[in-house]
């Protein structure tokens, strides 16, 4: 069936997203799949046996708009003790379907015609269409490999007075490199004086490797007060299915963010934000996920370190970026196809996150999988 030809489409370039394309082209070739980011470990019995739990009671219909008072309470809680900055739960806090709604609600209540948005690539891939629906441009930062580091100078540079936001994302996906401190001081700078907003997506916040503090906005009250920080559940808890994340931003920002939000979901799933409430006041539930991780990222690497693989190790997220330039000189796209089709393990391509398909020779490999995924994935991969 086919509709008569009438529609011009609003999101011309963009066609099905590289993790559906390589998800599925793993389980057609019945390939083990490193690709997209999402654990192939349980979530943990107690959280699944507290949202049976608010099931059983009755929890079942549309909760509050902005989220359950409880866990905007634990949300603001959590902030406040890791980063220090004080959220009101009334009006400073929402509960959202997952980190993507929170990124395009917040996109599209304060994004108008002609505003210049600022993007860092390679970057997450619902950045861009986000900001084209809303009628904006977005501005695009190179980051280079292989140490993807903050150019300053050029972002300085790509700041006009109709730049209206910078979007940022620390522990960052697809590289798995981190924010350090002087790149919050140099964002503070060159918002300083201004009226650009900053949205922050921190999905990994719970996810940084070797020491390192995860440096959220949240810590700079200079940038705090222009931010809107993201974060998901689904990546903190292992329960990406859930699609439950949140959005904190001082009151003025949040209310236009809550306007939107009541017409586009309105509210999200009630037994499961209970759940995530209670869950959340053990809070080693969430600061014990970045030595999970770390080991992981080690023992992938060290079954890795046979092989002709060139890597850096990830300082956060649950990816590792493997560059095979000594193993071919296809473009990524159709190496990251050979590697599933002939050899039986999924990636990513880095190359999709860049809006000009810029080629590092890097795949992106997920090691948010049991140590025995791990294990027979690299096994293959020191073969090459
Ligand atoms: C950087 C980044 N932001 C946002 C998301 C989306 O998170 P959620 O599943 O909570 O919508 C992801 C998921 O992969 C991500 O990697």
């Amino acid at each position: 069936m086919e509709y008569p030809n009438t529609i011009s489409s609003k999101l011309p370039k963009v066609g099905t997203t590289i993790f559906t394309v390589m998800s599925k082209m793993a389980n057609d070739f019945n390939a083990i799949n490193l690709s997209q980011g999402f654990p192939d470990f349980p979530v943990d019995p107690k959280l699944i046996e507290l949202v049976n739990h608010f099931m059983q009671k009755g929890y079942n219909q549309y909760p509050p708009m902005a989220g359950i008072m409880p866990l905007r309470e634990g949300i603001a809680a959590k902030t406040e003790q890791l980063y220090g900055a004080q959220y009101n739960p009334e009006s400073e806090v929402l509960v959202t379907a997952g980190a993507t709604q929170a990124i395009f609600t917040a996109i599209q209540a304060l994004i108008r015609e002609e505003d210049e948005v600022i993007i860092f690539t390679p970057a997450y891939d619902c950045y861009a269409p986000a900001v084209e629906l809303a009628g904006g441009k977005t501005i695009y930062v190179p980051l280079e490999a292989p140490d993807f580091k903050i150019d300053w100078e050029e972002v300085k540079k790509l700041v006009t007075r109709r730049t209206r936001m910078i979007l940022i994302n620390t522990p960052h996906n697809p590289t798995g490199t981190t924010w350090k401190q002087e790149d919050l001081v140099q964002l503070e700078r060159i918002t300083s004086g201004n009226d650009i907003l900053i949205l922050s997506d921190e999905v990994y916040e719970h996810i940084v490797f070797d020491g390192e503090e995860h440096q959220s906005v949240a810590k700079y009250p200079n940038l705090a007060e222009r931010s809107i920080i993201v974060g998901s559940f689904g990546k903190t808890f292992h329960a990406t299915g859930w699609k439950v994340g949140y959005a904190l931003a001082p009151k003025n920002i949040m209310a236009e963010i809550r306007k939107v939000h009541q017409y586009n979901v309105f509210t999200v799933n009630h037994p499961v934000q209970y759940a995530l409430a209670e869950y959340l006041k053990d809070s080693s539930n969430y600061n014990e996920v970045s030595a999970m991780y770390e080991e992981k990222r080690n023992f992938f690497l060290r079954a890795i370190s046979g092989s002709r693989f060139t890597t850096i190790p990830s300082a956060g997220t649950y990816f590792q970026l493997l560059g095979y330039d000594k193993l071919s000189d296809k473009n990524d796209i159709e190496f990251a196809e050979k590697l599933t089709k002939e050899h039986g393990v999924a990636s990513i391509p880095i190359s999709v996150f860049y809006h000009n398909q810029v080629q590092n020779s890097m795949l992106r490999f997920c090691f948010a999988k049991e140590n025995e995924t791990l294990e027979k994935a690299a096994e293959i991969l020191v073969k090459l």
